[in-house]
């Protein structure tokens, strides 16, 4: 291998592979380093990503890697991370560095930033990296400045580039469609290329999740080997490239997916991409996993660190069948079962043309008078005189063609102006961005909330992904419409959230078509799926868990997969933020009985499930069972869940070794949550008979389940 690497670099008359010490760029957290180095060609190279070294010397003591970000039209022959086409028809650049800067962050994180330039052109890169040092997360971004007088067009403009030179590269990523998200495959990287990427726009993330893990040497583990998990913030269209070239490296492209998407930076301008986030565990998938939810609590998602509210929805119970008296009568559902919220769900709006289907009204968000009478008032009093929240579901990026919206105002839609237009759920998407839209959006929102300022929580949904794609607004920059859409989108979000910084959201589109972490920077949750049933829900919800914590994954009880008992849906919505999508007359006395124990309960464990550690025991995938568990923060408390979903009806079970416990500690074990509603002490086991001989937590009796409390003692 490094006879065949000489002599490609001689053949590319590639320069000097040294070093120069006094520049190189230590990013650093408490586990992970990823370094740079400036070659003596003045330009940058990636010399180290890896374990955290005690000797900073060490990193630059071996062989360099990669160009930091490759650019098109010069020596290389695979994918560039940027390609600008300058105003003289050359669209090559070559990147040296200029300067680096390192900068403590208030909240304890550290940024550096790498400037590198094009000495024949005015392009300057910003490669910006903040590591959060205890999560041993690594956020990088990168700003393009075109500091010449006449505009550039940007063909690629990535994120990051990171470089890899193992033996073996699996990758596993997570795609699916409605009601099937988030479902893994791993494969093995060889030469060539593998993208991941979607051109939805909006609902962007229907087919596949913006995010992957990426296990060096061998086949993924979950608490053994080296895995990078990494993922895009960007609630649009993102592109994720694998590449390994003859020599049998690897390169990681992640960014904005540059399909349709020229961009022009006008002279004095620049193009600032999101963010890509990654993390590095040495041991294994659960330990990355567990570092982007800490992580993702602590600096990224909206109200990371706050509780959240348990809820009863309608959209199940009702579906668009609904009136006063309904939602009246659910309210005190709401109260019964003993939940924080209810949440109003779709058909409450249109008076022309009544949302009594998803075929009308969606873009006039005044109450239909007949099913309304006295107005969303009436029901956040109702919410009040019971002690319960009021929440609302609203999609305000979109409209039905028979609505007084489109009537009114069709250039606000994206629609192609000289063909038929084709319909995803019968309806179109608003040009967010058009300032004027933008003003629209955040008016639906504005004007519920002023109207009704009792409103605690929003549903935000998104059924459609961009369709027709044509913007009457970016006229002769039609290629700018998918990244203007995604930074419309958030313009709109920061009015709400300055204006409105206690309204939690919800991020939903059609089930799981927006999971990303830039999104959750304004939502406190996401909805993983329209699927509900509890067996698919254990595959999806483990999907998720991957890079996304509990806290932001809103599980609900419905009526799907009626054979499951209530107690089965309800302790695996347990292992999420929990909610209820059910009329109580579909359970019977004793299922409400259990139920309302059960929100008790969760309520209790709620620090250990949402803010502690998770642990997959047993995947779901290939196995008749599944186990997971939360421990708290401080070890004393922790929370099993196993289920046995169609075992055999004679299976050698075996014990299933827990984690993350205290081993010097005993703890008292209680199965809790049982189907009468009660609770009774099981054993008492140190800590490390737990993690080393374990329990008996299966059975083979389908579709049941336990849940195991343990308490330090
Ligand atoms: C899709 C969502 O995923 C559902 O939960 C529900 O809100 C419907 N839209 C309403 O139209």
């Amino acid at each position: 291998m490094k006879l065949k690497s000489l002599l490609t670099t001689m053949l590319l008359g590639a320069v000097s592979v040294a070093a120069n010490a006094a520049n190189d760029i230590v990013i650093e957290t408490d586990n992970t380093a990823l370094v740079y180095s400036v070659g003596d060609n003045g330009r940058l190279y990636q010399h180290y990503l890896g374990k955290k070294m005690k000797n900073p010397a060490d990193y630059t003591a071996g062989p360099r890697g990669g160009e930091a970000y490759i650019t098109h039209g010069m020596e290389d022959y695979f994918e560039p991370a940027l390609h600008i086409n300058h105003p003289d028809g050359n669209s090559s650049s070559v990147l040296k560095y200029v300067s680096h800067a390192t900068k403590a962050l208030p909240d304890g994180a550290k940024e550096t930033v790498i400037t590198l330039a094009d000495d024949q052109y005015p392009d300057k890169v910003d490669l910006h990296f903040v590591a959060y040092p205890r999560e041993n997360v690594i956020k990088a971004y990168t700003e393009i400045f075109n500091n010449g007088k006449k505009p550039v067009t940007l063909d690629k403009f990535a994120s990051s580039m990171l470089h890899f030179d193992r033996p073996n590269y699996y990758l596993t990523q997570f795609n699916g469609d409605w009601i099937s998200e988030a479902r893994p495959s791993e494969i093995e990287l060889k030469f060539g290329k593998k993208e991941l990427d979607t051109k939805l726009g909006a609902r962007a993330n229907m087919f596949v999740s913006p995010f992957f893990q990426l296990a060096l040497d061998e086949p993924s583990r979950e608490n053994a080997g080296d895995v990078l998990v990494g993922t895009l913030g960007w609630t649009g269209n993102f592109r994720f490239t694998f590449e390994v070239d003859q020599l049998g490296k690897l390169r990681v492209i992640s960014g904005i997916n540059p399909y349709f998407s020229k961009y022009t930076v006008k002279g004095g301008e620049s193009f600032k991409t999101p963010e890509f986030i990654f993390t590095l565990s040495n041991n294994g998938k659960g330990q990355a996993s567990r570092n982007l939810h800490d992580w993702a609590r602590n600096y990224q998602v909206h109200k990371g660190n706050d509780d959240r509210m348990t809820l009863l929805n309608n959209w199940e119970a009702t579906y668009f069948d609904f009136d006063e008296d309904k939602l009246v009568s659910l309210i005190g559902e709401a109260k019964q079962l003993g939940v924080d919220m209810f949440l109003l769900d779709d058909g409450w709006f249109g008076n022309k043309y009544p949302r009594h289907s998803d075929t009308q009204g969606l873009g006039d968000w005044d109450e239909t008078a007949n099913k309304l009478p006295n107005g969303i008032g009436r029901l956040t009093e109702e919410a009040k005189k019971q002690g319960v929240k009021f929440g609302i579901w609203v999609e305000p990026e979109m409209v039905n063609p028979k609505s007084e919206l489109y009537e009114q105002h069709k250039d606000w839609v994206i629609t192609l102006p000289n063909r038929d237009e084709y319909y995803f759920r019968n309806q179109l998407v608003l040009d967010l961005s058009n300032p004027k839209v933008q003003d629209y959006v955040f008016g639906v929102v504005d004007n519920l909330m002023t109207k009704y300022p009792d409103i605690a929580f929003m549903k935000w949904d998104c059924n459609s992904p961009i369709t027709n794609i044509y913007s009457n607004y970016e006229k002769d920059n039609q290629t700018h419409l998918y990244v203007d859409y995604v930074r419309g989108l958030y313009k709109v979000l920061d009015r709400i959230q300055a204006k409105y910084p206690d309204l939690r959201m919800m991020m939903c589109s059609g089930g799981g078509g927006r999971t990303d972490y830039e999104g959750l920077k304004y939502f406190t949750e996401f909805w993983p799926s329209d699927n509900t049933d509890p067996i698919d829900r254990l595959f999806i919800q483990w999907g998720y868990s991957q890079v996304f914590p509990a806290k932001t994954q809103c599980a609900h009880v419905t009526t799907w997969n009626k054979s499951a008992s209530a107690k089965f849906r309800t302790d695996v919505a347990m292992m999420g933020k929990l909610g209820f999508d059910i009329n109580l007359h579909d359970l019977s006395e004793n299922d409400l009985k259990f139920c309302q124990n059960a929100i008790k309960e969760y309520n209790r464990l709620k620090p250990v499930i949402l803010d502690g550690d998770r642990y997959g025991l047993v995947a779901p995938y290939n196995s008749n069972h599944t186990a997971t568990m939360y421990v708290g923060k401080d070890k004393k408390q922790a929370a099993v869940f196993a289920f046995d979903m169609f075992p055999l009806n004679v299976e050698h079970l075996t014990n299933v070794k827990l984690q993350g416990l205290d081993p010097n500690v005993t703890y008292s074990i209680k199965e809790i949550n049982k189907s009468d509603a009660t609770s009774s002490h099981y054993a008492n086991y140190s800590g490390e008979y737990l993690m080393t001989v374990g329990l008996p937590l299966f059975s083979t009796s389908r579709m049941s389940s336990r849940v195991y409390e343990l308490t330090a003692m």
